[in-house]
């Protein structure tokens, strides 16, 4: 579809105009806002799970806004100032106090971190109701798992910056995972943190790592995965190829300009967005505890460790599984099967694309089995999640071993159960 809106613009007249004209013969302006906004033509039939592309897309603009003022004031430096309190921590601190609007700034950063996981995985969900990642997308959902790892690395060494009691301990605890590696993971834990211990050194490379390395990755992928999509033209709720039923005029007949009716109707999920994000920024930045944990509030003390070390809310699922491995075997531990198990529950989203062999493509016309398989996969997720932010019991963990093979029961049965299934016939056009 790209290419398609060459003719470049005529001014018609006016200061404004000619300014465009001249732009316009120097850079691709219009044929950019042709071929993404007003000559793109979206399904007709997007509904509430299609708002959190563009809400995903405003929570990254909100945390690049927010991170670089937080970077004016915030110091990655683990050394203790005169009352005994860690430079990094302090500065963290001074910005919720001194810093005019300092505490705004930071707890839309802190928010924004776990409001960009809720959207995220709310995002995914819809591609797996609708079959979004099946051909021709499957780049574009390549690009959004990769998107999804990136976040995890982010979000990770965001919360080591505040260098509070959970930043630390839950640094140790992750890093410490790279010894499980044979031969080599000692070394690697080592040349990971920079030194022997967390310290110094592993605050400022995840420093470096988080306002600029990761965001630029993140940034870069972002665009290939709307230029991917944009290529090949959004899925919609009815799984239906729009591009296969065109108009004389070569626009597919299911399809209308994505602006202007999805930029107004995506402005309408904005200003909602907005409203409840506000109200956990204004009225409850902790969260619960669950968007902040109430231990970081406590400067980073490497003699102390906290009764209990859980990850953030959106880790835990995965944390679940890591801990799920509890038996050596085939001379490997539980530790590292643990990790390889945690790592493949993020990977194996890569290989979705070729799992699924139904004829349908959304969750309207599929049959009983995979909307048994996904239901049961959601609730082990939410379990996971759940029993992720808890002390482990041998009940909780025989708990999340049962989910954990659920977990992964659900795609690497797919091929099986997605064949099998007695799916409706796909509609020839969108329905409404
Ligand atoms: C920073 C994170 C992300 C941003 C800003 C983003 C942005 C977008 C946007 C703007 C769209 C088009 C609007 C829409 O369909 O809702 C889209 C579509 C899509 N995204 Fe993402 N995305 C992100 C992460 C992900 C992740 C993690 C995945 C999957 C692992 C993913 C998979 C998809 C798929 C499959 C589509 C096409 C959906 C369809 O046409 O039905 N995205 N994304």
């Amino acid at each position: 579809m790209a290419a398609a809106n060459v003719e470049k613009y005529k001014s018609d007249g006016t200061v404004a105009g000619g300014l465009l004209e001249w732009v316009d013969a120097r850079f691709p302006l219009m044929s950019l806002w042709n071929d993404h906004l007003a000559k793109y033509y979206a399904p007709k039939n997007f509904n509430f799970w299609y708002f959190f592309g563009s809400l995903a897309l405003m929570v990254l603009v909100i945390q690049i806004v927010t991170g670089i003022f937080l970077v004016m004031h915030y110091k990655p430096d683990a050394s203790l100032n005169s009352s005994g309190v860690p430079v990094a921590f302090a500065s963290v601190e001074y910005i919720m106090r001194d810093v005019p609007w300092g505490w705004l700034i930071r707890y839309m950063h802190s928010t924004g971190a776990s409001a960009f996981f809720i959207v995220v995985y709310m995002h995914m969900f819809r591609g797996m109701l609708y079959g979004s990642y099946r051909k021709p997308r499957e780049l574009v959902w390549i690009f959004g798992v990769m998107i999804f790892l990136a976040l995890m690395g982010e979000a990770f060494m965001g919360y080591l910056l505040p260098w509070g009691q959970m930043s630390y301990w839950g640094a140790q605890v992750i890093l410490s995972l790279f010894s499980a590696i044979p031969l080599i993971g000692n070394d690697l834990a080592t040349f990971i943190r920079g030194d022997f211990v967390i310290s110094d050194a592993t605050l400022n490379r995840m420093f470096s790592f988080h306002v600029i390395a990761v965001p630029l990755v993140l940034v870069g992928l972002v665009a290939a995965h709307i230029m991917a999509l944009h290529e090949v033209g959004s899925n919609n709720p009815d799984g239906v190829e729009i591009k296969k039923k065109k108009g004389p005029d070569g626009i597919p007949l299911d399809g209308i300009p994505f602006h202007p009716y999805y930029t107004v109707k995506d402005i309408v999920g904005i200003v909602v967005f907005l409203m409840a994000f506000s109200i956990i920024v204004f009225f409850m930045p902790e969260g619960g505890g669950y968007f902040l944990e109430f231990n970081n509030f406590l400067p980073a003390d490497p003699l102390v460790t906290p009764p209990h070390i859980a990850p953030v809310w959106y880790f835990t699922p995965y944390y679940s599984i890591l801990r799920a491995n509890t038996v050596n075997f085939f001379w490997i531990d539980a530790k590292l099967w643990g990790v390889i198990f945690m790592g493949l529950g993020v990977m194996v989203f890569f290989f979705l694309p070729w799992l699924d062999r139904s004829p349908v493509k959304s969750i309207r016309y599929r049959g009983p089995l995979y909307k048994g398989a996904l239901a049961i996969f959601v609730v082990s997720f939410f379990i996971l999640g759940y029993l992720g932010m808890l002390a482990p019991t041998p009940g909780r963990t025989f708990v999340s071993q049962i989910c954990t093979i659920l977990y992964f029961a659900f795609f690497l049965l797919m091929p099986i159960y997605s064949s099998l299934d007695k799916c409706k016939a796909e509609p020839e056009r969108v329905t409404g």
